[in-house]
């Protein structure tokens, strides 16, 4: 008998992806007022951090035990860099909610010691009871957050190189010369599968593959994402254009 893995999966129209996504925040904290979130950054993530602001706003809803916080950076830019996580969660959401800066946590975009740092955020994390709620975004070849293929699932939060092709338009983007490096800080698979619950975010069809994939595929380091099948608490929301077929 074959047996074929089913997941609390939600296919919605393209134009109500981001609204079904922002729900899912909104409610988190409704239900639980000091939660703590995770977001990913990106562009599936920033229409859903707006319509999640704009929800809170709507209700009213008491945010100031709220916190924030970004699962990954970009490292070796400046602060006010349109594409630094810290710059793009600031405007997409942050400020708008109000959330105090000591409840808005962020890895660092430089440090001289990033194994004290990651080891801090995680600490914090713990402190404030571990994570409620992790929005992730799923890149095409599989990566979440800066855990590209061959990264360990047993890996916590670390700082590496970030992608070729992430690096090559950042340097564009913000004239970084080749001498200086950029990198990328991001919580490990390991950190990520220690969150209580998981909203997987994926829309678009150049996603497809790798969302199928992700969920259905061989269980491998190859394709991070796959380490999802394990969660216990998983919930994917994609639109219909990402939407594998079905099995
Ligand atoms: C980026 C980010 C991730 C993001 C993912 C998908 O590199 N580091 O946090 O979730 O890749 O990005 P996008 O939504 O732009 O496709």
């Amino acid at each position: 008998m074959t047996t074929t893995k089913t997941y609390r999966l939600t296919a919605v129209a393209p134009d109500a992806f981001a609204e079904t996504c922002a729900r899912v925040l909104f409610e988190t904290v409704k239900n639980k007022p000091d939660a703590v979130i995770g977001l990913s950054t990106g562009r599936t993530t920033g229409d859903i951090h707006r319509r999640f602001a704009a929800l809170v706003r709507a209700h009213n809803l008491d945010v100031s035990r709220l916190t924030i916080f970004g699962l990954d950076e970009v490292t070796g830019v400046s602060r006010d860099y349109f594409g630094a996580c810290v710059w793009m969660l600031e405007h997409e959401c942050v400020n708008d909610l109000g959330i105090a800066p000591e409840n808005f946590l962020m890895l660092p975009l430089t440090s001289d010691d990033w194994e004290r740092d990651c080891d801090a955020f995680r600490a914090e994390l713990a402190r404030r009871g571990g994570i409620t709620l992790l929005e992730l975004g799923l890149g095409e070849n599989g990566h979440i957050g800066f855990n590209q293929p061959g990264t360990p699932f047993e890996q916590r939060a670390f700082h590496g190189r970030m992608h070729d092709y992430l690096e090559a338009r950042i340097r564009r983007e913000t004239g970084t010369p080749d001498d200086i490096p950029l990198g990328g800080v991001t919580l490990g698979i390991a950190d990520v599968m220690d969150a209580h619950e998981i909203m997987l975010c994926v829309n678009g069809a150049h996603k497809k593959q790798a969302l199928t994939d992700a969920l259905w595929g061989p269980v491998t380091t190859d394709l991070p994402a796959t380490a999802l099948q394990a969660h216990p608490n998983l919930r994917i929301i994609c639109d219909t254009d990402a939407a594998p077929d079905p099995v």
